[in-house]
């Protein structure tokens, strides 16, 4: 289904004929918040199943026109990827490992039953567009441009089965800090009503239909006074899996590290390997394995574990304070921020924003 790597996409660049004033632009990117404002320009690429990836464009960011009966509307065959682009100490622009971010999408493609992209054109398709809006980089400190590359089905037909055409997006949007100053502790519910992703499901994809499932389970953690939900597995109700956003870490007293394994039902976070990685560089033991709600709350109260992190994104690196569900809550250690919490965050940061050395090749610079 894919193009050959040795076939590469050329993109057509189409500047907008009326891009946004400077001043105006200038005013959105001191205080952009999240997901709000966008840049001028998009990436599209179309897909047919006699012609492959073709039309690869870099054009004004704009409505689409979508036949009413195409089948991203009915059966949300959807997928999507979030990144950053980071303003370095030195004020060149880089990416994160968005090779890794080029692979997660065409699992997720495989799984939603959509074509793969070349990797190749997935992160050329995201270099050249934050390289023609890098104007939109925003001007707050620890700001980044957000970067959303997405896939939906635009044919038009009702039949359920794989679509025969499609269209591969990317739009930028400048995001301001995730956080004021350093990440305050979140409080989560644990959700023991909805769970995310079930054995055999779409867990593992990051498709749209994923997070359109959590919203409800979401604002029941909100509407108990809680930051996020805490999704358990399917089957047992037992094993904790992963935030609505964010993969979990769990620290005990002797540095050993626990994550949940990857067996399908949770998303890979680009974000968890790394820290994986940069831990056990640091001489810690990380295991993933399997981690009980039970455990989690006896742990806590004897002590035995000292802190639970989420990580992902857009946040990278939050301390988990509080836990509650309908059986009551627990606090983790101080209910604040821990120092191995801390102290990977510091080192993934730095890292990103090119202030410590990039010993395995993660940053990619923009020229
Ligand atoms: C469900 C879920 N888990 C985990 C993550 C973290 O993944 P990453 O570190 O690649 O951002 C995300 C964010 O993309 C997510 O949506």
């Amino acid at each position: 289904m894919a193009d050959s790597a040795d076939n590469p996409i050329d993109f057509t660049h189409l500047p907008h004929p009326s891009p946004v004033p400077d001043a105006e632009r200038e005013r959105a990117i001191a205080n952009p918040g999240f997901g709000k404002v966008f840049t001028d320009h998009m990436v599209t690429i179309e897909w047919d199943e006699n012609r492959g990836w073709y039309d690869a464009t870099i054009g004004p960011h704009g409505p689409l026109s979508l036949d009413p009966a195409c089948a991203v509307l009915h059966y949300a065959q959807e997928i999507f990827e979030g990144l950053k682009a980071y303003r370095l100490a030195d004020g060149t622009m880089a990416l994160f490992r968005p090779e890794q971010n080029a692979r997660r999408f065409n699992h997720s493609a495989d799984r939603l039953a959509m074509p793969n992209l070349p990797e190749d054109a997935f992160v050329e398709a995201v270099r050249q567009l934050v390289l023609v809006d890098k104007a939109w980089f925003p001007s707050v400190d620890g700001g980044s441009l957000y970067i959303r590359p997405f896939m939906i089905a635009t044919e038009a037909f009702l039949g359920v089965r794989p679509a025969k055409q499609y269209k591969f997006l990317v739009i930028l949007s400048p995001a301001g800090n995730y956080f004021k100053s350093d990440a305050p502790a979140v409080s989560i519910w644990v959700s023991k009503d909805y769970t995310r992703a079930a054995p055999g499901g779409t867990g593992a994809a990051k498709c749209g239909g994923n997070y359109a499932a959590s919203l409800v389970p979401h604002a029941n953690a909100v509407r108990h006074g809680n930051d996020q939900v805490c999704f358990l597995d399917a089957a047992e109700h037992r094993w904790v899996e992963e935030l609505g956003g964010m993969n979990l870490f769990f620290v005990f007293d002797d540095g050993t590290l626990v994550t949940p394994p990857l067996t399908g039902t949770i998303l890979p976070g680009i974000t968890r390997d790394s820290l994986i990685t940069l831990a056990r560089e640091e001489g810690l033991t990380v295991c993933e394995q399997r981690y009980g709600i039970d455990q989690w709350r006896v742990d806590a109260q004897s002590g035995r574990l000292t802190e639970t992190f989420a990580c992902g994104t857009a946040a990278v690196v939050t301390p988990v304070g509080k836990v509650a569900s309908h059986d009551g809550e627990f606090t983790v250690g101080s209910g604040g921020p821990g120092q191995t919490t801390q102290r990977l965050r510091e080192k993934l940061v730095a890292i990103q924003r090119g202030t410590a050395e990039d010993r395995h090749g993660w940053l990619m610079r923009l020229a």
